[in-house]
């Protein structure tokens, strides 16, 4: 049924345009036209409300008011700014939770989350499935046809409850009575003789109570498993009526704080567009960080649908509540991030938030405008965001990305990894970002996608921990490799069966065909620093993880320097078919990293901006009339980087070569061609 309903057209979501999150529930009503008029001035296109107003929009069960939004989105269209609605399912309504108590979460020692904040939510209630539907259907059949509403959001944030109410101790049964069917099968996937936990009937399995990791890794997983999928069906039941009912808007949801242990890929299938809550950290200690771990953030949610996204919020002041206050953004640092998300293929960007909170659990999480009440310098800053944004749509719509290089990124490997920590400091996500900075470090772009997409188009790959394997993620890179791709494996590769059992065979497991070598013994040296010295002699530092590696076909390219393993290869390369596929046994520095990618892009005749200065980054869109090179200082420093081509700025129009200065947070915008 999902299939056949119509998906809405690109049209409606890929304009490139800035929005404000607005919330008018929050305020005396003489200040929505006000407000609104000025966002107009200011250059606002959009703007994203709704998504906690359920007590607002059924103050008691039954009764719907939506005359005030009404008003609201009257005066929007006045105005001429367009609105995304959001389901207000984080919020159930007291009267609701008071009624219907199932629709809270229960946590493993059986306390309850209890309402007043957000997100108090079980995704197997079936209160909150029948209330949930209702509010969603009125909402849609209001405003399916109102000329202002472009677009739906579900609900807000999805995030991982570790539900054990009874609603979800009664689904996962049956969640796992579907997957292994009989209790023989179930007991001899999970390895329940190990300790006596054997099942002998259904009735004995139930969600892991004792919330300890030191449980059956396999129950653990699919414990995991069965929640992405409540949370994908808790969204589905969602996007189908809105479908039903307005099948004209787009769908999106607003994924955040990466990484996220949902399933954050199969929640985006049911999307017609991904969007990010984008919040980077603006303190100074973090300026040698926060621009890299934000542009994996940002291709990973590009990654979501293989295509352009929304910034749903956007960072438009100095976080703070849920701790104590960060850093207030820096002179040009909300533009320059702003650009940054543009740069990485998102089109529009939604700020959060028009004005600061003046109630409620969040009131110094930052808006534009201050408590005051009186717009100051991040609010210029923003206008100023606005009107090149808009001055620029023309030339940006339609650009996407387009990388040459992948990380293929997999919420089962995290998870797996996570329930059976390897060793101290051997992170998955951590390890993630340690590539992805130095391929951003280097100007090449990346995707980063699911590990189960398909390679075509790339020349590298980057294959972090493929700890659970099968078959098919065995000869999915065999034949990228041997199509010419380099394939770059990591350590814990290849250990396990998809239901998190260890198989008995030399690591890495069926990689190993590929890589042409095998695992002879490994160290979990954890935070111990040990050494790496590579066929020029280089030495860099290594740790986590000492795979003590024996080539069969491969040839060594690093070794260890020291301990019981000095000399035995650390990192080999084997060819594979047309292409290559190396394999690193242990957790090389970034140094390492840098110099081994540099290598492969020469090689591999990746595009890369070698030579960036810290803090720099250079992205490019590319469309049919042509590319536009995005150059973002992300520090508090001036920086300046060398040009070998002839550009003009499409921000200022002048013509740019040679050395370019950027100034703290300068973002320069060049087309090529001139
Ligand atoms: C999230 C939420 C917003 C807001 C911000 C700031 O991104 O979606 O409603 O609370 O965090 O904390
Ligand atoms: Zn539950």
């Amino acid at each position: 049924m999902r299939e056949q309903m119509k998906q809405a057209e690109p049209g409606s979501y890929s304009k490139v345009q800035i929005g404000v999150d607005y919330y008018p529930e929050h305020w005396e009503e003489a200040m929505w036209e006000p407000d609104i008029k000025l966002m107009k001035e200011t250059g606002v296109k959009v703007v994203r409300v709704a998504e906690f107003a359920w007590s607002r929009l059924e103050p008691v069960e039954g009764r719907f008011d939506f005359a005030w939004l009404d008003r609201a989105l009257d005066l929007f269209h006045a105005y001429g700014i367009q609105v995304v609605i959001g389901t207000p399912t984080t919020t159930p309504p007291r009267w609701l939770t008071t009624a219907c108590p199932d629709v809270l979460p229960v946590f493993a020692d059986g306390s309850v989350y209890h309402p007043g904040v957000r997100g108090h939510r079980c995704y197997n209630s079936a209160s909150l499935r029948t209330y949930g539907s209702r509010i969603i259907e009125a909402l849609a059949r209001r405003y399916s046809s109102h000329p202002a509403v472009i677009g739906w959001q579900t609900d807000n944030e999805f995030g991982m409850l570790d539900c054990h109410c009874d609603s979800c101790n009664r689904a996962f049964r049956s969640w796992v009575q579907a997957k292994y069917s009989t209790l023989e099968r179930l007991n001899s996937e999970w390895g329940t003789v190990v300790w006596s936990g054997e099942y002998s009937s259904w009735e004995e399995l139930t969600v892991p109570y004792g919330g300890s990791p030191h449980q059956n890794p396999s129950l653990l997983l699919d414990f995991q498993r069965f929640q992405w999928d409540s949370c994908i069906h808790f969204q589905r039941r969602q996007t189908e009526i809105l479908r039903a009912v307005c099948p004209e808007r787009f769908i999106t949801h607003n994924f955040h704080s990466y990484p996220q242990r949902l399933d954050m890929h199969g929640l985006a299938e049911d999307l017609d567009v991904a969007s990010f809550d984008y919040y980077p950290n603006p303190a100074p200690q973090k300026q040698a960080t926060a621009p890299y771990s934000g542009a994996l953030s940002l291709d990973l949610t590009r990654g979501l649908k293989r295509r352009n996204f929304w910034i749903m919020e956007q960072l438009s002041g100095p976080p703070g509540c849920w701790f104590p206050m960060w850093r207030t953004p820096h002179p040009g640092l909300i533009r320059a991030y702003a650009w940054q998300a543009i740069a990485r293929g998102a089109d529009t960007v939604v700020h959060f938030r028009w004005r600061s909170a003046a109630a409620g659990a969040e009131q110094f999480w930052h808006g534009l405008i201050d408590h005051s009440n009186v717009p100051g310098r991040r609010f210029a800053e923003f206008a100023q965001l606005c009107g090149e944004v808009n001055a620029l749509a023309p030339l940006l719509e339609g650009t996407e990305v387009t990388s040459n290089a992948a990380i293929l990124y997999s919420h089962e490997q995290m998870a797996a990894l996570r329930i059976q920590p390897q060793a101290d400091g051997l992170d998955y996500y951590d390890n993630i970002k340690q590539y992805h900075r130095a391929l951003t470090k280097l100007g090449i772009s990346c995707d980063v996608i699911d590990w189960r997409q398909p390679l075509e188009g790339y020349k590298l790959a980057i294959v972090p921990s493929l700890y659970l394997h099968d078959e098919e993620a065995a000869q999915r890179l065999e034949s990228f490799a041997g199509n010419g791709g380099t394939v770059i494996l990591t350590n814990r590769s290849g250990v396990k069966n998809m239901n998190n059992i260890c198989l008995l065979q030399p690591l890495p497991g069926l990689f190993s065909r590929a890589a042409g070598v095998t695992v002879a013994e490994y160290d979990p040296v954890g935070h111990d620093i040990h050494m790496l010295v590579d066929a020029a002699g280089e030495s860099f530092e290594c740790s986590q993880w000492c795979d003590i590696l024996q080539p069969e076909e491969a040839e060594p390219v690093a070794w260890y320097g020291d301990d019981f393993f000095a000399g035995s290869p650390a990192v080999t390369v084997n060819r594979f078919g047309a292409g290559k596929v190396y394999y690193i046994g242990t957790h090389a520095s970034e140094a390492y990293w840098l110099k081994l990618l540099g290598g492969i892009a020469a090689e591999a005749g990746l595009a890369a901006f070698p030579d960036l200065p810290d803090g720099v980054q250079a992205f490019t869109r590319t469309g049919e009339k042509g590319e536009l090179l995005f150059l973002l200082n992300l520090s508090r420093g001036t920086q300046s980087i060398g040009l070998d081509k002839h550009y003009r700025s499409a921000l200022s129009g002048s013509l740019v070569s040679g050395i370019v200065e950027l100034s703290p947070f300068a973002v320069e915008i060049l087309e090529t061609g001139v």
